[in-house]
C-alpha cells in the first residue's frame, strides 16, 4: 500500500512539475521503476528530427529537438527524477548522452554505445534518471557518428534546492549560450570525409545559439545572417552559462567592456575571479556573473573566436552575438575586442586554466562544503598514462589512438554483454602506459576497481588541442604542464583546491593529470570530446564493477532496455510511432491524470 501512495504522490508531484514546466504527461509505465519516492519528476517529450536552416547563409540540414535548434534547456533541480521520451525521427540510429550528469549507479541511462543499443530510426525510447547530488551547468547531445556537428544539443541546468546556500546573490536573469565551430557540410558528409581518410579542415564559422555572426565586418560576414541578441537592463547582474558544443575548436569567449566573473565550471563552484576573456574547450561548460555596468553608448559584442590557429586564415571562424542594453544608444561597431596574444605570452591559456580553482568553503549540491572531500590526502590505487597520437594508418585505415589502441565499438553494448555473460565482446588489456607495440583497432577497456582512487595522466602528442571527458564522474584537475609527464610532475599537483569537472583540456605537447574517486559502479565512457578524434577511435571505457554486484549497488537494467548485437533476439518489435500517437491523442486532456493513476495501479500490480 505504501507503494501505491508513493506512486500516487509521485504522479501528483509529476503533474505539478509537468504543468510548471509545460511538459507533457506520458510514460505511465515508467513509474513502476520509481526508486526514490518523494523526489519530484520532470517529464520531457522530445521529437528529434531534421530541419533546414541556414546559420551561415547556406541552407543545410540540422538536427532539431521539438523543432528547436539548439534544443530546449532542461531546467531542473538537484535530485529530481527526469523522464525523457525520445523519438528518433532521423534516418539513422540515435542516442542522447548527458554530458556531466553522473547517472549514479545507472550507466544504463548514459546513452553511449558501451551501455545502450542505439534507438533505431522511427522508434522512441524513454530515458529515466535522477540528477542525484548534482548542481550546475551541463548539456546533452546526440552521441553517435558526428551527429552533434549537426545539432541535437541543448542545456541541462540543475538548480540548487532551496535549503542549499549559493555562494553569490541571486542573479537578475539566466542565459544559456551554446558556442561551437560549425561546418556548412552536414554530419553525414563530414563522416564520409573521415571514413575516406581526410581531415575535416577549417570550419566555416562559429555559431552562438545556432545563429551566425553579427555583421561586424562587411567583408567577412555576408548580409542577411540571423544573429543572437542578449537583451539586458542596465545595472543588473546576469548568470551566463556557456557551453562549447562544437566539433573540435577551442574558443575564446569575451564580452566587450564587461568583466566575466567565473563562478562555476561543470558543477563545481569556483573561486570567484574576473576574467576579460576565457578559453572554453570542446565539451566544457561554465557560468559567469556579468554586471551591466557600462554606459550603453552602443551595443556590445559577445565574441567566441577560434583559438590556437592562424587567425589571418581563420578570420571567418568567429562567432559574434550582441549584448543589447534596454537604454542602448546604437548598434555595436568597430573592431572586436582583442583576443589574447600568445605570441608574447605563450603560457597565457594554460595559466588561465590553472587559475580556475574550487571554492573549498562553498556548499555544492549537499550542505557540506565542496572542500570537505580531502582528495589530496587519498592514496592513489591505480594509475593510467594515456598518450594520444596524431591520426595515422592502422590496419589500412586513418585512425586516432590512445596508447596505441583505436577503439571500435562492438555491436553488443559492454554492459549488456556482462549482464548476459557474453564473452569475447571486449577485452581488459588496455595498456596502463604508452607502448611501442604496433597500434590496433579493438574494443579494449580499463579494469578499474570500485572504491579505488585513480590517477589518469593525459599526454597530448598531437599538434592540436584536445579535451577528454569521463562519464559517470567529476575529476579533480590536479595539474597540467608542457613537455612529458614524469613522476616528479606529481610534486606540482594542486592537492588542495583543484577544480573538479567532467571535461579537461590537454594542450599540444603537454600533459594534464586528474584524480578520480571510483565511487560510481558501472561502465563509463572515457573519450575525446573533439568529434573527429572520438570518431576515429580515441575512447575507451572504465569498467567499475562492484563485487557485490548487479541490483545491489547498481540499479537493475530498465524494463525498456533495447537489445542488439549478440542479444538482438531478445528485442521485441515496437508499435509504429504513428499508432501510439493516435491512441494517446484520443485521451481527453482532463482525464489524463486519472487514466495515468489507473494505468499505474494496473501495471504495478499485475504479476
Ligand atoms: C547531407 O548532404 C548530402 C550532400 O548534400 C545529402 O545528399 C544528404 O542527404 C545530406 N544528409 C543529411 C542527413 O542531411
Ligand atoms: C528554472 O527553474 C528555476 C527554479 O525552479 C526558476 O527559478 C527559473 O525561473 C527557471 N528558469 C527558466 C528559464 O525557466
Ligand atoms: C514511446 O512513446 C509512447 C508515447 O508517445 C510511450 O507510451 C511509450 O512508452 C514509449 N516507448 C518507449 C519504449 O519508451
Ligand atoms: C566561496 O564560498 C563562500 C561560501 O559561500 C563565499 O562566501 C565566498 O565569497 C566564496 N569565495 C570566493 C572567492 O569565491
Ligand atoms: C574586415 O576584415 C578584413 C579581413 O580581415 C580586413 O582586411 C578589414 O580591415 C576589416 N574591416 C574593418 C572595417 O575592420
Ligand atoms: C569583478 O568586476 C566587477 C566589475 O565588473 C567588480 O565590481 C567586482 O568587484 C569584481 N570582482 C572581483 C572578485 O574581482
Ligand atoms: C561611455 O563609455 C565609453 C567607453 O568607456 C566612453 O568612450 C564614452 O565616452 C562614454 N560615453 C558617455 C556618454 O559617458
Ligand atoms: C598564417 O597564414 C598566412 C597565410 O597563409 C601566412 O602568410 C602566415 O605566415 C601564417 N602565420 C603563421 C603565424 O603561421
Ligand atoms: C597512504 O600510503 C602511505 C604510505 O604508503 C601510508 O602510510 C598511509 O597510511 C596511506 N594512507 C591511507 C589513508 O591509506
Ligand atoms: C579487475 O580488477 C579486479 C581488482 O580490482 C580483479 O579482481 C579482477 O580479476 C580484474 N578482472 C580482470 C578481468 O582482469
Ligand atoms: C611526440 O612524441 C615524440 C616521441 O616521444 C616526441 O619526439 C615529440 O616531441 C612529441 N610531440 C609532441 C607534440 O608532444
Ligand atoms: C532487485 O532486487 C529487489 C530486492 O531484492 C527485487 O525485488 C527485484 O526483483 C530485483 N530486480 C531485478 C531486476 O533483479
Amino acid at each position: 500500500m505504501v507503494m501505491v501512495m508513493a506512486m500516487a504522490a509521485a504522479a501528483a508531484a509529476a503533474a505539478a512539475a509537468a504543468a510548471a514546466a509545460a511538459a507533457t504527461m506520458f510514460a505511465a509505465a515508467m513509474m513502476c521503476t520509481v526508486v526514490i519516492a518523494g523526489d519530484p519528476f520532470a517529464y520531457f517529450d522530445w521529437d528529434v528530427s531534421y530541419a533546414t536552416a541556414a546559420p551561415l547563409g547556406v541552407p543545410q540540414q540540422v538536427i532539431t529537438i521539438n523543432k528547436q535548434f539548439p534544443g530546449p534547456v532542461m531546467n531542473i533541480t538537484t535530485n529530481w527524477n527526469v523522464v525523457v521520451n525520445v523519438l528518433n525521427n532521423l534516418d539513422e540510429p540515435l542516442l542522447l548522452t548527458w554530458d556531466g550528469i553522473q547517472q549514479r549507479k545507472s550507466c544504463w541511462q548514459d546513452g553511449v554505445l558501451g551501455t545502450n543499443c542505439a534507438i533505431p530510426s522511427g522508434w522512441n525510447w524513454t530515458y529515466q534518471f535522477q540528477v542525484k547530488d548534482q548542481i550546475g551547468s551541463f548539456f546533452y547531445f546526440p552521441s553517435l557518428g558526428l551527429q552533434r556537428a549537426a545539432g541535437g544539443f541543448g542545456g541541462i541546468t540543475v538548480n540548487n534546492r532551496d535549503v542549499i546556500p549559493v555562494p553569490f546573490g541571486k542573479p537578475d536573469g539566466d542565459f544559456t549560450l551554446f558556442i561551437g565551430d560549425w561546418y556548412s557540410k552536414n554530419h553525414s558528409e563530414l563522416r564520409k570525409m573521415l571514413d575516406q581518410g581526410e581531415d575535416l579542415g577549417m570550419p566555416n564559422g562559429v555559431l552562438i545559439n545556432g545563429k551566425g555572426p553579427y555583421r561586424y565586418n562587411t567583408t567577412l560576414v555576408p548580409d542577411g545572417i540571423e544573429y543572437e541578441t542578449i537583451n539586458v537592463e542596465p545595472g543588473k547582474t546576469y548568470r551566463i552559462r556557456v557551453h562549447n558544443v562544437g566539433v573540435s575548436t577551442s574558443l575564446n569567449f569575451r564580452i566587450q567592456d564587461h568583466n566575466l566573473l567565473l563562478v562555476e565550471a561543470e558543477g563545481t563552484y569556483t573561486v570567484q575571479q574576473n576574467y576579460t576573456n576565457l578559453d572554453i574547450h570542446v565539451g566544457q561548460s561554465c557560468s559567469f556573473l556579468v554586471t551591466m555596468d557600462q554606459n550603453a553608448s552602443s551595443d556590445y559584442y559577445v565574441v567566441a573566436s577560434a583559438r590556437f590557429v592562424n587567425e589571418s586564415l581563420w578570420n571567418r571562424v568567429t562567432g559574434v552575438a550582441v549584448l543589447h542594453y534596454s537604454n542602448s544608444k546604437g548598434e555595436a561597431s568597430g573592431p572586436l575586442p582583442d583576443p589574447p596574444n600568445d605570441f608574447y605570452y605563450k603560457s597565457y591559456s594554460m595559466n588561465q586554466a590553472k587559475s580556475i580553482r574550487m571554492n573549498v568553503s562553498a556548499g555544492a549540491a549537499r550542505p557540506n562544503p565542496q572542500g570537505s572531500f580531502k582528495y589530496g590526502s587519498i592514496n592513489v590505487t591505480q594509475m593510467y598514462q594515456l598518450r594520444n597520437e596524431p591520426p595515422r594508418l592502422v590496419s589500412g585505415k586513418r585512425r586516432a589512438t590512445l596508447n596505441g589502441i583505436s577503439y571500435s565499438p562492438p555491436d553488443t553494448p559492454l554492459r549488456l554483454a556482462d549482464l548476459y555473460n557474453k564473452k569475447g565482446v571486449y577485452t581488459f588489456d588496455f595498456p596502463n602506459k604508452p607502448t611501442n607495440s604496433p597500434p590496433s583497432i579493438c574494443a579494449s577497456v580499463i579494469n578499474a576497481s570500485y572504491k579505488g582512487f585513480i590517477e589518469i595522466v593525459f599526454q597530448n602528442n598531437d599538434t592540436v588541442m584536445q579535451s577528454y571527458h569521463l562519464d559517470g564522474y567529476s575529476s579533480f584537475v590536479v595539474g597540467m604542464d608542457y613537455e612529458e609527464w614524469t613522476e616528479n610532475s606529481r610534486n606540482s599537483y594542486n592537492k588542495y583546491d583543484a577544480v573538479s569537472r567532467s571535461t579537461v583540456q590537454v594542450f599540444p605537447g603537454a600533459w594534464t593529470a586528474v584524480l578520480v574517486s571510483l565511487d560510481n559502479v558501472g561502465i563509463w565512457n572515457l573519450r575525446a570530446e573533439n568529434l573527429d578524434s572520438w570518431y576515429l577511435g580515441q575512447e575507451t571505457y572504465l569498467r567499475v564493477a562492484d563485487p557485490a554486484g548487479y541490483n545491489k549497488t547498481e540499479l537493475p537494467i530498465p524494463d525498456n532496455a533495447l537489445f542488439c548485437g549478440l542479444l538482438k533476439d531478445k528485442q521485441k518489435a515496437q508499435v509504429p510511432h504513428g499508432d501510439q500517437q493516435k491512441s494517446s491523442a484520443t485521451v481527453p486532456g482532463k482525464g489524463k491524470l486519472l487514466l495515468l493513476i489507473l494505468l499505474l495501479l494496473t501495471l504495478c500490480f499485475v504479476p
